[in-house]
């Protein structure tokens, strides 16, 4: 089911954060940045200071894209959750990032079941100061515009997603380092993506992606790893002839229905 989405009618109503909002908050920022100086890319890292990020405070979205338009004129774009495909798609093209405005409650610290602006802000927002990969998500979005109602091609567009933006690893230095929102935004994944012996830990390969499916309510079982932020926009051309190879075949895949929306996913916290 969809949502009768309106583009842009929706705000932050910054008053309507309680006392516990900013508890959580506070806890969940302090708890992330106790453990992500050492395992979080340097990137992601400036990018908190760049946004301003603070446990002190909820973001306030008006603020955030005031500082983010200095950096790479993208904005955070509220919406109620799921979206289709085609207005997500549609208002990334046009740097808008989708993001919900609702927090956790403390009862819900443990586990989550759908992304809260903790995940969506705290995860995805610091990296959209970063050119490159604002590059990448425009081009990919504009890629997947192309395809938007073919279900097989949003399948393998919402993977590359998956494990770049969402649970990507990157070599910096010399060391791993995490850079996707969905690790970044979880206690638990940040620790066990560096740490667990027997996950893969793969080098990016788009063809690999594609067909690598993913399932949302658990630790990976593999991660991909790039070597730069400018590898993800690099291969844009490399996405795009795969996909047009694959869309041109006659036998065609057909997908889990909810696997191939991209606009909704569950965090893992
Ligand atoms: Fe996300």
């Amino acid at each position: 089911m969809k949502y009768d989405f309106k583009p842009f009618s929706m705000h932050q109503v910054y008053e309507n954060y309680t006392q516990e909002d900013f508890e959580v908050w506070k806890i969940l920022f302090e708890r992330q940045m106790q453990q992500l100086p050492s395992v979080a890319s340097k990137e992601y890292l400036e990018g908190i200071k760049r946004v301003n990020f603070s446990a002190s405070k909820i973001p306030n979205y008006d603020e955030t894209n005031a500082l983010l338009s200095h950096y790479t004129g993208w904005r955070i774009h509220v919406v109620p959750g799921l979206i289709a495909n085609r207005p997500f798609f549609e208002l990334m093209q046009a740097k808008n990032f989708c993001a919900s405005t609702w927090l956790r409650s403390r009862s819900q610290l443990a586990y989550l079941e759908e992304p809260d602006m903790f995940h969506d802000i705290f995860g995805h927002v610091p990296l959209l100061s970063n050119q490159s990969v604002c590059h990448f998500l425009e081009e990919l979005a504009r890629i997947a515009l192309r395809f938007v109602e073919d279900e097989e091609a949003v399948e393998y567009i919402a993977r590359l997603y998956w494990y770049t933006v969402e649970f990507g690893l990157i070599h910096e230095d010399g060391a791993l380092k995490i850079y996707g929102a969905g690790i970044l935004s979880s206690s638990g994944e940040s620790v066990y993506c560096l740490e667990n012996t027997s996950v893969k830990r793969l080098p990016y390969h788009i063809k690999m992606i594609f067909d690598t499916p993913y399932i949302k309510d658990r630790f990976q079982a593999q991660y991909f790893v790039i070597d730069s932020y400018a590898m993800l926009f690099d291969s844009i051309p490399e996405i795009e002839a795969e996909l047009e190879q694959r869309m041109a075949l006659k036998h065609k895949k057909t997908f889990n229905f909810h696997d191939s929306e991209i606009g909704y996913h569950y965090a893992s916290i």
